[in-house]
């Protein structure tokens, strides 16, 4: 619900200067994933769309964190500059204590290759390659390369239900069955940090409660973070905390 005042609130002058802040602040350094003062403006036809207002958000370790708020609202946006794919007009990103706003494009690729796996909306799969070839495309960027790479693509579509479609390419798979390649090809480098934008929307309920129970082992027995979107109720359970991005700005219910 918009009201008067966030409607009134003026741009923040304090997320502006802190862009250009070259480490992370002590307040939000030790958590996994946390943001300052994000604001995110697109600029076409000679209009700007004001889609962040000033996001703040600090994630601890180990926890999964659920992004939810209505169609539009910058959900992947969020998602999308919380992982680096995107720079905000203002405000700065920590992950893992380093800021990677302040990254160049060359240790922010490396950095996301090291530390995040993100599964996004519309899966991303190379529809030349077999659902094995696709998880092994991301082995391939940490260099295991071969019979170790194939062994754990395997192992990995193996846990999420797909071991007998290793070698099927995309076009023959379901929502669903991409899904969870998607799923697979996101955990295979072992990253600490793990995005994911609906990750269980095509899953039906049996492969949803499996890529479900899947991310919270990883959560709470390797301690990887997790940041999803997500309107699920069954991840609901799971999840550490639930935020809402209404009208630009987070609400934590
Ligand atoms: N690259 C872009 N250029 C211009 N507008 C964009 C771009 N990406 C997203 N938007 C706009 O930003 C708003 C939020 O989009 P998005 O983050 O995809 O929302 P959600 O994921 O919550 O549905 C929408 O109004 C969308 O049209
Ligand atoms: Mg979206």
């Amino acid at each position: 619900m918009i009201t008067v005042s966030q409607l009134q609130s003026p741009v923040s002058t304090q997320s502006s200067q802190t862009v250009a802040t070259p480490i992370c602040s002590k307040n939000i350094h030790s958590g996994a994933i946390a943001a300052e003062g994000i604001e995110m403006t697109f600029h076409s036809g000679g209009f700007g769309s004001r889609v962040l207002k000033g996001i703040d958000l600090a994630i601890p370790h180990g926890s999964i964190q659920i992004l939810m708020g209505p169609s539009g609202s910058g959900k992947t946006t969020l998602l999308s500059i919380l992982s680096g794919l995107l720079t905000p007009t203002t405000g700065r990103v920590c992950l893992l204590g380093q800021n990677i706003t302040q990254m160049s494009r060359k240790q922010l690729s490396k950095f996301r290759l090291d530390h995040i796996g993100f599964i996004f909306q519309g899966f991303n799969l190379f529809p030349a390659l077999s659902a094995a070839q696709n998880v092994e495309v991301a082995l391939h960027l940490k260099n295991i390369r071969g019979r170790k790479a194939r062994d754990r693509a395997h192992d990995l579509l193996e846990q999420v239900g797909l071991g007998d479609r290793v070698h099927s390419l995309p076009r023959n798979l379901s929502g669903g069955q991409k899904q969870r390649v998607a799923i697979a090809r996101a955990l295979a480098g072992n990253p600490q940090l793990i995005m994911a934008d609906e990750p269980t929307a095509a899953l039906d309920s049996q492969s949803g409660h499996t890529a479900i129970e899947l991310l919270r082992k990883l959560a709470k027995e390797e301690g990887v973070t997790v940041l999803m979107v997500t309107h699920d109720p069954r991840i609901l359970d799971v999840a550490d905390r639930v935020v809402h991005l209404e009208d630009g700005r987070l609400t934590s219910k």
